[in-house]
């Protein structure tokens, strides 16, 4: 009989106790001495029957645990690993998801800065008519999260494929300043940049109201500017779920999973300091593809609250280094930050 220790756990010592973190399953547990001394022997202790605890929490097993190829160290494991799956899956209905969440805000205390500061120096009023492409300007305060979208409108695919170009395509073709002097084609240009040139984000789209598409989940492969079909769409209730009940994507034409291809970074970067730069990365591009819905006349939902696994089994990726970073919902909006459930629900307390 062989034991095996599960590879996701490790230990502080604070205030004079020893804490047993399961960073995967997000579980803590105080160990006396003689437990954690176990544990650390349990190799020469194989016969003790208090291993059964260890065993029955999962810190043991009788099975291998799955290897992960991780190439950072241990600090970026423990950060992105244990902060996935915390988002707790939900199906409330939109009235008692809006309840809850004005409840929260009403126990928010937030703490504005109070600082007077002194000596400021007085900007020139910042003068829109320096700008020569007034729809640079329209487009950017057209940007908006929206959080209501029209029932039964449809975008083309031409507009889905134009989104998906300027997203996320490889807009400018050849990076021909590399190639003409001959250097190795390591490095992509998209309107978005991206730590590196390496653009390890990738593009899972969601179709439900897109012309001449059948509803499916698509990967994006922008070497081809075409989609890759991985699995069958879910309903927008599945995904309201997996969303954690953010009812708000009801009625989106279509919706992107932006994935992390951690792979990628790590190839080149040999410290776990780029994990940072994988998050700027994904913020950018947000940012970018906002910009591209409204400049199509669309808008857009964006949410970083999910249950990364459940949106892996659905876009079928078995590998926790492509954990999905970010969603952004598309559609026909109502330019609406506010749902109406979140009116309905103040306007009810206010009677009351
Ligand atoms: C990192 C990040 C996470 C966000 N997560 C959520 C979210 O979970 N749910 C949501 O309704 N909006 C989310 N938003 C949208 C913000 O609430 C929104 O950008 C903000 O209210 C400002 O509105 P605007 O985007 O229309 O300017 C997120 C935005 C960012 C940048």
């Amino acid at each position: 009989m062989n034991l095996y220790s599960n590879p996701h756990i490790f230990f502080l010592i604070q205030e004079s106790k020893i804490i047993l973190w399961d960073y995967e399953a997000h579980l803590q547990y105080e160990l006396s001495e003689d437990e954690f001394f176990l544990l650390k022997n349990y190799q020469q202790n194989l016969g003790s029957p208090k291993l059964k605890t260890f065993i029955d929490a999962n810190i043991l097993s009788y099975e291998p645990y799955k290897k992960l190829n991780w190439a950072w160290d241990e600090l970026s494991k423990i950060f992105f690993i244990g902060t996935r799956n915390i988002i707790p899956l939900n199906n409330d209905n939109a009235r008692d998801f809006s309840k809850s969440y004005i409840q929260g805000c009403k126990d928010l205390e937030i703490n504005l800065d109070q600082k007077s500061y002194k000596n400021i120096i007085t900007l020139p009023k910042a003068n829109l008519d320096l700008i020569s492409n007034k729809q640079y300007l329209n487009v950017l305060l057209s940007r908006m999260t929206s959080r209501v979208f029209k029932e039964d409108m449809y975008v083309s695919l031409n507009e889905l494929s134009l989104f998906l170009f300027l997203s996320f395509g490889y807009v400018h073709g050849e990076w021909d300043e590399f190639s003409k002097k001959g250097f190795k084609k390591l490095t992509f240009r998209k309107t978005t940049p991206a730590a590196g040139g390496l653009h390890h984000c990738e593009a899972y789209i969601l179709v439900y109201n897109v012309e001449g598409l059948d509803a499916a989940i698509y990967k994006y492969i922008p070497e081809k500017h075409g989609l890759y079909k991985c699995s069958e769409i879910i309903f927008h209730r599945e995904l309201i779920e997996i969303l954690s009940g953010q009812f708000f994507i009801k009625n989106i034409c279509f919706g992107v999973f932006i994935t992390a291809n951690l792979e990628k970074l790590m190839n080149k970067y040999h410290h776990s300091e780029v994990l940072r730069s994988a998050y700027v990365d994904v913020g950018a591009l947000v940012q970018t593809a906002q910009l591209n819905s409204a400049v199509l006349g669309l808008e857009s939902f964006i949410t970083g609250a999910f249950h990364e696994e459940s949106i892996c089994k659905i876009l079928n990726i078995v590998d926790i280094k492509k954990s999905p970073l970010f969603f952004i919902g598309i559609g026909y909006g109502a330019r609406q930050a506010i749902p109406d459930e979140f009116v309905k629900v103040i306007d009810d307390v206010k009677s009351q």
